[in-house]
């Protein structure tokens, strides 16, 4: 067989696994519950306790067949809206820090944060399986612990927490799939996203028992997961840079202390100089998919408690509620007004 026939035949047996796969996937999603996605373009459907949009269980399912993990992979793990574009900004910040000397031409500066870091669902499943060539040793997810893809846990990779007051969170959730949704179709309204949060239906949610499926691990492998409460780096960044460096196994040097380092890549990161750059004004993140968002979405306000300029006393203590419910017990910080 001649080499076009040949590479015609395997194309066309790839087309047809192609849309055997799409078929049991469709089969498969029809099985599992399914609950409004808090957008008219998608429902969300619960896989192993976590609500799931179509597009990322695809990927979240390859991945756990087929994801190889090197025990050198950091994974930077959250829920969505916690504080993931920062701290995939810092986290790459300080692993090339060498190679991006001069922050004048920082790629940080003409690339969105998410761009820097593959994730792992979208990004690396279908592709390659594993991080093994890529340029930095870091990836990101937001499956929940008890659904991550077993080599991650095998092989002993570190994993960053990043997680947050879930009514800033919920808020965050809220404007963002707002942007998401078309100008002329049906926008939910904060009282039915509440409706659908408390419930556990959110984006990757239940947040809560995402939280604390990473928060019971850790309890077991400390040594392997560093957790980051967003409102603590936002009130002091320069030690929750110096100790991402340090649980990275790259800490500062003196000499690098003395020349302010770690100030410049907390400065490289800030709200204020990233919200502000070009191309988290005007680009956008994966243009070519259903999921296509402009990035300036993934930079709204930054603020910690934006939540009181959107909940009435009764909606917040309705979360309050279920955060004491949830955390009680545990060292997360209680968000919660007494
Ligand atoms: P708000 O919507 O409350 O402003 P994620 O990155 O997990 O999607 O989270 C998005 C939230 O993090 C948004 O919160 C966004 O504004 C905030 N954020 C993005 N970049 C940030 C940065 N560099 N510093 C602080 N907060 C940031």
């Amino acid at each position: 067989m001649d080499s076009i026939s040949k590479s015609f035949e395997q194309k066309e047996e790839e087309e047809q696994s192609l849309q055997k796969t799409n078929q049991s996937f469709e089969e498969f999603l029809s099985t599992l519950p399914r609950d409004y996605g808090w957008t008219p373009l998608f429902d969300c459907y619960l896989y192993q306790g976590c609500w799931y949009y179509p597009f990322f269980l695809r990927g979240v399912i390859a991945a756990q067949q087929h994801f190889e993990a090197q025990p050198t992979d950091i994974f930077i793990c959250s829920v969505p809206k916690s504080g993931t574009t920062w701290l995939k900004a810092v986290a790459f910040a300080i692993v090339t820090r060498e190679k991006y000397s001069d922050l004048s031409s920082h790629p940080l500066l003409s690339t969105m944060p998410h761009e820097c870091i593959p994730f792992l669902e979208v990004d690396v499943v279908g592709k390659e399986h594993t991080n093994q060539t890529a340029e930095v040793p870091l990836l990101a997810t937001h499956i929940p612990y008890h659904s991550l893809p077993k080599s991650i846990i095998s092989g002993g990779c570190k994993i960053v927490y990043i997680y947050r007051d879930p009514k800033d969170a919920f808020v965050s959730l809220w404007h963002f799939t707002s942007k998401l949704t078309p100008k002329d179709a049906t926008h939910i309204s904060l009282e039915e996203a509440l409706e659908l949060f408390c419930k556990g239906v959110s984006y990757y949610g239940p947040y809560w028992d995402h939280v604390l499926s990473f928060w019971k691990a850790r309890k077991e492998a400390p040594q392997r997961m560093l957790f980051l409460a967003y409102e603590e780096m936002r009130k002091d960044p320069l030690p929750c840079v110096k100790n991402l460096a340090d649980f990275m196994g790259q800490p500062f040097s003196v000499e690098e202390e003395n020349e302010g380092v770690p100030q410049k890549i907390v400065d490289l990161c800030s709200f204020e100089n990233l919200s502000d750059l070009d191309v988290n004004k005007k680009g956008k993140h994966r243009p070519e998919n259903a999921a296509g968002i402009e990035n300036r979405a993934f930079f709204r306000k930054g603020m910690i408690g934006d939540w009181q300029s959107h909940l009435t006393p009764d909606m917040a203590e309705r979360l309050d509620q279920i955060t004491r419910e949830k955390f009680g017990g545990t060292d997360l910080p209680s968000y919660v007004s007494d």
